[in-house]
């Protein structure tokens, strides 16, 4: 059975990328490998959130993990700082690995871009506690969304590094893994190509976003005056109406105002109704089981507990090899 690891940031509320690019393949895999997600509480650091919304984040996070379908029965649920495991294995990892290489990475180049004010130190460490996280359930895949592969090659970057340098096999190479063919990015409402809450929360749709706020959202959705010649290529924010229509709609209905277009007659108020009734069919039954879980505390406190258990006997072994291989054990 292989050993599945993902996590997300507690950073607002997840969006339709955070579904299709990494819930709906956790979701498929905790049947049939043993599953460790977790809520990636130290990560969502590096932006210095005020305490009383990182602690709102993770039971928003929590809440629809579960609401999507992520079943405790089946998976070990749980939130990354309830197993502090993962901070030695980031710290002795660490050791091995070049601050140049940390530099490089192009989240890290990314984030000193966009926030000169705020380049930590837990920031440039960010690859290496992912890593951890992802080598402390020795993992074999890692369900995530495209813009993560970076940090996966990393990661496998990082094992091989240790296992060369230990002459041991002992952390498996784990690799990205999506139930398609291929990688999937769902692109924003704004006219950009990523969903993200990060970038732009008008460019997102919630998962815990009510009907009517679908349909306003995708009303005012980015689009043009339409083709004005047959078969013509499509415009960036219009190419996202159609990606977005592909993820949710029936095919016939993407092939309908596929149609529409190449033959210069589609009507983007049309198209848009149909894709925000489309969205809000594809999400009720998270959305509905989203406003029953804000009312049961007890159940999300349980999840937790029983997921942490589960990842930290998991962990421990992991620490209790890896400090050996070390060197580290008793006289
Ligand atoms: P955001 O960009 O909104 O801050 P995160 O970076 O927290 O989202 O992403 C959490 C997970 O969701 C990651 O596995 C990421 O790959 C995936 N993901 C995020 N946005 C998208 C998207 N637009 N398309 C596909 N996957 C996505
Ligand atoms: N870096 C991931 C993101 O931004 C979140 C994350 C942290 C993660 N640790 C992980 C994902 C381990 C997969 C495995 O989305």
């Amino acid at each position: 059975m292989d050993i599945v690891v993902s996590g997300i940031r507690p950073t607002g509320l997840l969006h339709l990328g955070n579904y299709f690019g990494a819930l709906r393949n956790f979701i498929k895999m905790q049947n049939e490998n043993r599953c460790y997600f977790f809520i990636a509480d130290y990560h969502s650091l590096t932006t210095h959130p005020k305490a009383e919304h990182l602690h709102q984040n993770i039971r928003n996070v929590l809440i629809d993990y579960l609401a999507a379908g992520l079943d405790p029965e089946k998976a070990a649920i749980y939130v990354q700082s309830d197993v502090p495991q993962v901070c030695e294995l980031s710290l002795l990892l660490s050791m091995q690995v070049y601050v140049g290489e940390l530099q490089r990475v192009s989240s890290f180049k990314e984030k000193v871009r966009r926030q000169p004010d705020n380049v930590n130190a837990g920031l440039l460490n960010y690859p290496v506690l992912m890593a951890a996280d992802i080598l402390l359930h020795r993992a074999d895949k890692v369900p995530v969304g495209k813009d993560q592969e970076q940090h996966l090659e990393l990661t496998r970057d990082f094992a091989q590094r240790f296992n060369h340098i230990h002459g041991t096999d002992y952390f498996k190479l784990p690799v990205a893994y999506n139930f398609g063919s291929e990688l999937v990015k769902i692109p924003g409402l704004d006219g950009t190509t990523k969903m993200s809450k990060s970038d732009n929360e008008n460019s997102c749709i919630f998962l815990s976003d009510a009907p009517e706020v679908i349909r306003k959202k995708v009303m005012k959705a980015v689009s043009d005056a339409g083709p004005t010649e047959p078969n013509q290529p499509k415009p960036q924010a219009i190419e996202n109406l159609f990606t977005l229509m592909k993820a949710v709609s029936a095919p016939e209905t993407l092939q309908f105002f596929e149609e529409q277009y190449n033959q210069c007659q589609i009507r983007y108020g049309d198209m848009k109704k149909q894709l925000a009734a489309d969205i809000t069919a594809y999400i009720a039954p998270i959305y509905e089981r989203i406003l029953e879980l804000r009312s049961d505390d007890d159940y999300l406190r349980k999840v937790l507990q029983r997921g942490a258990e589960q990842a930290r006997e998991s962990a421990t072994q992991t620490i209790q090899d890896v400090r050996e291989l070390i060197g580290i054990k008793p006289l």
